[in-house]
């Protein structure tokens, strides 16, 4: 095969649910199992003699300056074998994030050693361009005019950028006022019609599925199988800018529960074709106001799970109650012995700072990663040798609003706002505050200033 030819295609659908098993034609214009409503999986009649030498493969294309082998998803084609024809694909470069070694923030979740996985430096800043990609070359490919999604922010702003490039139509369902203003900004700029419900992200959701039921719009959620696709590449180029290691625990913020999901069918499909020999355990972390996956797991797996209705976190990207990609979830964290937690408004605001003070820095629902590392370690359900990536999923510049607020003691919970308690019973205390600080313009107060402040010693530890 030329370095460049795209694998012939051997994908279809199959519904995940053990007792269905329905399967269906990768061309379809399907989301969920016609037969039980189930999530569907992109599934491959994989040629495994073909994929002895993949990784080298990959390694190979970094050299390149292909698009397609520029690209940290299409890079991976050989393990996405779906897109009929090269001219459907529409990249940005997307992928291509760092993995960073981030020692403050080590330092304070009590491990030896952390790594952190970018997704934020993607082309509209979050791990949604991985997915949209494929996404959008698979609306392509049904001949979708006009493609779109609910979103706390980051889908809507990835989703308008691939759409305006591949000439589509973008439209995207938004909660109104729930989203953080960088991320608003961009889904304006790159010209989706944005509509505002006045309802929270899972009434969006429904109405956006209704929608696309009804109309023709093609339905780019997470819940469209093809999106997971591109973000399990997430897990193929953390294993190879690793040299292809396996770590032991890999962490991801939980809202709609997709990421997970993703990076548990990538890990798998490489262990079950023998590409590597064991699995990193996967880690979610949801946010206390929105954790319905964690509390079930803390209630012993009772049941089916129930929605939060009313889901409140300050981290707006995983304020979400009802997350559709529940049952690959748990798919996931049991093929890996994942585990999930549950941290508070204050711990993410925290561990935010200290993620900033590595030079690194990334919006709140990234920063669950860290504050859920914290209290595992302390738990004792994470050992403080482990090797770990965290995956930082959005920007920093995604919230700035957030940001300034917590460094000048200005942010408050959603409580405070919403059921008007008194501002100091909604404040959140900022133990790495960063206010920038009011001087007169002259050059003798400053130089004062200056000299004072430098002769400390840098601020090494965020203790
Ligand atoms: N982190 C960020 C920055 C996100 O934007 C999201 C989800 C998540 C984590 C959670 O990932 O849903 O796969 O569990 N954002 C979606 C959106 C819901 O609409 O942008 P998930």
């Amino acid at each position: 095969m030329s370095p460049n030819a795209f694998p012939r295609p051997v994908a279809y659908l199959q519904c995940i649910e053990t007792t269905c098993r329905a399967t269906y034609d990768a061309g379809e214009r399907i989301y969920t199992c016609e037969r039980c409503g189930g999530l569907l999986d992109v599934c491959y009649e994989w040629r495994r003699a073909e994929l002895d030498n993949v990784f080298a493969t990959f390694d190979a294309r970094r050299a390149s300056y292909h698009p397609h082998d520029v690209s940290g998803v299409w890079r991976f084609r050989e393990l996405l074998p779906f897109a009929t024809s090269p001219c459907q694909i529409v990249t940005l470069g997307e992928g291509n994030t760092p993995l960073w070694d981030a020692p403050r923030s080590a330092r304070y979740t009590g491990l030896k050693q952390l790594t952190v996985k970018h997704q934020g430096m993607n082309p509209t800043g979050s791990f949604k361009d991985n997915g949209m990609t494929t996404g959008v070359a698979q609306a392509r490919r049904v001949g979708a005019q006009a493609v779109a999604c609910a979103s706390t922010g980051n889908t809507s702003a990835s989703l308008a950028a691939y759409a305006a490039r591949a000439g589509l139509h973008g439209l995207v369902f938004i909660p109104g006022g729930r989203i953080a203003y960088g991320k608003l900004a961009q889904s304006l700029d790159y010209g989706a019609v944005t509509l505002q419900i006045d309802g929270n992200f899972d009434d969006a959701m429904r109405l956006v599925r209704e929608m696309a039921r009804t109309t023709p719009l093609y339905l780019l959620n997470s819940v469209n199988p093809f999106r997971l696709e591109g973000q399990k590449t997430i897990a193929f180029e953390l294993l190879q800018q690793r040299r292809w290691r396996v770590p032991d625990r890999v962490v991801v913020p939980g809202g709609n529960l997709g990421n997970v999901s993703a990076l548990g069918k990538g890990f798998k499909e490489l262990y079950d074709l023998g590409l590597i020999t064991r699995m990193p355990r996967l880690t979610v972390v949801q946010a206390e106001g929105a954790a319905p996956l964690a509390q079930w797991y803390a209630a012993g797996r009772q049941g089916n799970g129930r929605p939060v209705t009313e889901p409140k976190t300050l981290a707006t990207a995983i304020q979400i109650g009802n997350p559709v990609s529940w049952w690959k979830a748990v798919r996931a964290l049991d093929w890996t012995h994942g585990t999930c937690t549950i941290v508070s408004d204050q711990e993410i605001a925290d561990a935010k700072a200290v993620i900033g003070r590595d030079g690194i820095g990334c919006e709140p629902a990234s920063a669950a990663t860290v504050a859920g590392l914290r209290r595992l370690v302390a738990e004792g359900c994470v050992h403080p040798e482990e090797d770990v990536v965290a995956i930082l999923t959005g920007n920093a510049l995604k919230d700035p609003d957030f940001t300034v607020q917590y460094h000048t003691g200005q942010l408050f919970t959603d409580a405070e706002r919403e059921m008007h308690l008194t501002r100091a019973e909604g404040l959140i205390t900022s133990a790495f505050a960063n206010a920038p600080r009011r001087v007169p313009p002259d050059a003798d107060v400053l130089r004062r200033v200056i000299l004072d402040l430098i002769a400390e010693p840098p601020p090494l530890t965020a203790s």
